[in-house]
């Protein structure tokens, strides 16, 4: 049974980018390579909002968020953690060997920048991570505010995950001073999962030019190498490339302004349609993702029941809630490629199934 996923991530992926996946395989050391691979840096360059380039890494975002933490911390990694995936990054540190702080909110409470100048200011960081939209909860804190604080102390290295925000929102790398800054390509840019997508500061990779114990996957070192060929250090999912080439027509051919306020409109067709059923944001007021909504279970309806109904009688799915939220949450995802109408569609799908799903005994 084919159905269409409003779930964060991996989302629907259009004919257009899986035809342009299908393509001949040509040798990721040919001149061929070379020309694909240096045709798209402008158009990603310009995404990322920055000069330095941007590195293609076969792996899912999880690759190169550990591995960025393995180029550039020596001293102390702070974690900021406020849901599922920024409490992981935690563990994936302290499994690295490293030091690891954890500065911990509330899942839907957003990084608060106060609480980060604290604790940097203790001098015990070298380098920071943290998740601009935190997917698990919909909770998107404030990028600037943070980096602002952050940029004030020179000998942290920022490690900032977009993984579920980038090209939905603009995210300016140069102009915020990230360090390192990450995306995967299953979420806004609706491609298949497999590719993550990253662009690292001269300082961050002076930083880890000089790392012990880097490894060689993830090196960043590797990776500046390769580009001033053309290339990655090792075989790429070329089919990905291909889908990146596509997005990035599809991207210039719609306008990328007109993207971010597509999502952002989306967004709040969802919301609203969603509060006037009686369901709240989960994520604080003012914090709320502009990718995807959270809504907290305020009906007490059987989401399992409901996500059955609308896989097996409207052919899509929503999700039931993350980790520690599941049954307490649900999440609807507005990336990619959603128009009025798909989006319009999808809403009227979820009412009719919505009318026939029980609520929870409470
Ligand atoms: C914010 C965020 N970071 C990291 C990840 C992990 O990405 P991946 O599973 O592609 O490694 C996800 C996945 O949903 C995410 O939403």
């Amino acid at each position: 049974m084919s159905y269409k996923l409003f779930i964060p991530g991996p989302i629907a992926v259009s004919e257009k980018t899986l035809r342009a996946m299908s393509q001949p395989m040509i040798g990721h050391r040919s001149t061929d390579f070379v020309a694909l691979y240096q045709s798209i840096q402008p158009e990603l360059q310009a995404l990322f909002y920055t000069k330095d380039p941007v590195y293609l890494s076969t792996s899912s975002a999880w690759g190169v968020m550990e591995g960025a933490v393995r180029n550039v911390t020596r001293k102390k990694v702070l974690n900021c953690m406020n849901g599922a995936f920024s409490d992981k990054w935690n563990d994936v540190a302290q499994r690295c060997g490293f030091a690891a702080g954890a500065l911990k909110f509330d899942w839907g409470q957003p990084v608060d920048p106060e609480a980060v100048r604290r604790e940097l200011a203790t001098g015990a960081y070298d380098a920071i991570t943290l998740i601009h939209n935190e997917t698990s909860c919909g909770c998107m804190s404030d990028l600037p505010a943070l980096m602002a604080v952050i940029r004030q102390f020179p000998d942290v290295i920022s490690i900032v995950d977009t993984v579920s925000s980038f090209s939905g929102v603009p995210i300016k790398k140069d102009e915020l001073g990230i360090d390192v800054l990450i995306t995967g390509s299953q979420k806004a840019l609706a491609m298949p999962p497999g590719l993550a997508l990253f662009s690292v500061s001269k300082r961050a990779l002076d930083r880890a030019a000089s790392q012990p114990g880097r490894g060689y996957y993830f090196d960043f070192v590797e990776f500046q190498t390769n580009h001033e060929k053309g290339m990655t250090p090792s075989t790429p999912s070329i089919a990905h490339i291909y889908a990146l080439k596509s997005k990035l027509e599809d991207i210039k051919a719609e306008g990328v302004e007109n993207r971010y306020a597509r999502h952002a409109r989306l967004n709040k067709m969802v919301r609203d349609h969603m509060a006037a059923k009686g369901f709240k944001l989960f994520p604080k007021e003012g914090y709320g993702s502009v990718t995807l909504n959270c809504f907290a279970n305020t009906l007490n309806i059987d989401l399992a029941a409901l996500n059955k109904t609308l896989k097996s009688k409207h052919h899509l799915v929503i999700d039931g809630g993350y980790g520690k939220l599941k049954g307490k949450t649900f999440r609807i995802s507005n990336m990619g490629d959603e128009t009025d109408e798909t989006i319009a569609a999808m809403l009227k799908s979820f009412d009719a199934a919505f009318a026939e799903t029980p609520k929870l005994a409470s």
